[in-house]
């Protein structure tokens, strides 16, 4: 996809002041997204649920730049309802890597308003609602003043784009119930580039699939993502890894498909300790996990062991737990596992999530 657009440059005395508003769903990944190469490209394909209750709010407003201001994009940034310097300088960079895709950015006055529905930082990424989020905004930017994006195909397959240049699980946001990033045989468009929908495939039982997130401790992460990736490019275990990934993405889009959920939750539950596997594997090792995750996770295989109620565990980059089960179990889960499990969080911190609809103007 060639992003570079020399055209996409404003006639400023028609553009009057203005606003585009964006909400956008983390997701919880199955198979994980975790090694990249190049321009923030997979080493392996991913596919995960678009969550609902776990969002970002985008805010973009845009006003004339002053003469005087010479930064090649201006910018403030407000997090929470406050002005946030560190992650304006952050998203201040990444703008200014977008200058030849959205050369209108260097020629406005911007101030980005964002807010969580979460905890920043508690793993539960935050950095895939918010990318998604700001790359909407984007791209509904350059529909609203140069009508090149259009609805659906054109305009998802750049947001996606551009959202994974922010942060690499962002792209899959983009699209309702659930998404594909990376190239893969039988996934029709599939690319490494941008994420395709995998919504209309899933099987029934997975639509409004609960993913009740287990807020194990909402701290700062002591290695980031990014710096996670890093690590797999020296870690002994990378090339059987991926390896891995692709073949289980080969048995986990059937299961998802035809709705097999206890293979669904062999494979989700191998996935997520294998990325943690890899974390502790790493050189320097790492421990992401805490004690409170580990008891969650022996305790939720004993309530299956006991009940035969089809309820798994997955984990993103962090020590919190996504409980995954169907709406059919759902009082069983509310009325007992949960309230058990509630006492190994972080003052008994839970976000009630579930598959949805993906991102929505506002
Ligand atoms: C464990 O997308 O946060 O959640 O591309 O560096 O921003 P960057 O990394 P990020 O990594 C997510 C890793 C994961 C697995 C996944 O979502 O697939």
């Amino acid at each position: 996809m060639i992003l570079e657009n020399p055209q996409l440059v404003l006639t400023l005395d028609e553009i009057e002041d203005g606003h585009v508003h964006w909400r956008s769903p983390s997701n919880i990944a199955l198979i994980k997204y975790w090694g990249k190469h190049g321009q923030q490209l997979p080493q392996n394909p991913s596919v995960s649920f678009t969550l609902t209750n776990a969002f970002t709010e985008t805010r973009l407003e845009y006003e004339a730049k002053s003469s005087d201001d010479l930064r090649p994009v201006a910018l403030d940034f407000y997090f929470e309802n406050e002005l946030n310097p560190a992650f304006g300088a952050k998203t201040q960079l990444f703008l200014e890597s977008l200058l030849p895709v959205f050369p209108f950015l260097g020629q406005l006055k911007w101030t980005v308003k964002t807010v969580n529905s979460f905890p920043h930082s508690a793993g539960i990424a935050s950095s895939a609602s918010a990318m998604s989020a700001l790359a909407l905004c984007l791209c509904s930017l350059e529909d609203r003043f140069f009508g090149t994006l259009g609805e659906g195909g054109d305009f998802d397959k750049k947001a996606s784009t551009i959202a994974r240049l922010g942060s690499g699980s962002a792209c899959r946001s983009v699209f309702e119930h659930a998404a594909v990033w990376g190239k893969m045989a039988g996934i029709a468009g599939s690319s490494d580039e941008f994420a395709v929908p995998f919504g209309e495939e899933l099987h029934p039982v997975f639509q409004g699939f609960h993913d009740d997130i287990l807020l194990v401790s909402t701290g700062e992460k002591p290695v980031s993502s990014r710096a996670g990736h890093a690590l797999m490019d020296g870690n002994p275990f990378a090339a059987p890894r991926y390896e891995q990934a692709r073949n289980r993405m080969k048995q986990l889009i059937p299961a998802l498909k035809s709705g097999d959920l206890p293979l669904f939750g062999k494979i989700i539950e191998d996935e997520a300790l294998t990325l943690h596997a890899l974390m502790m594997a790493s050189d320097p090792s790492y421990l992401l996990l805490k004690p409170g995750s580990l008891a969650i996770i022996e305790r939720v295989r004993n309530w299956r062991a006991e009940t035969g109620h089809p309820v798994f565990f997955t984990i993103d980059a962090g020590p919190n737990i996504h409980l995954l089960y169907p709406e059919e179990i759902f009082t069983d889960v509310r009325g007992g596992l949960i309230e058990e499990l509630k006492t190994f969080c972080e003052d008994g911190l839970t976000i009630a999530d579930f598959v949805g609809e993906g991102p929505e103007e506002v």
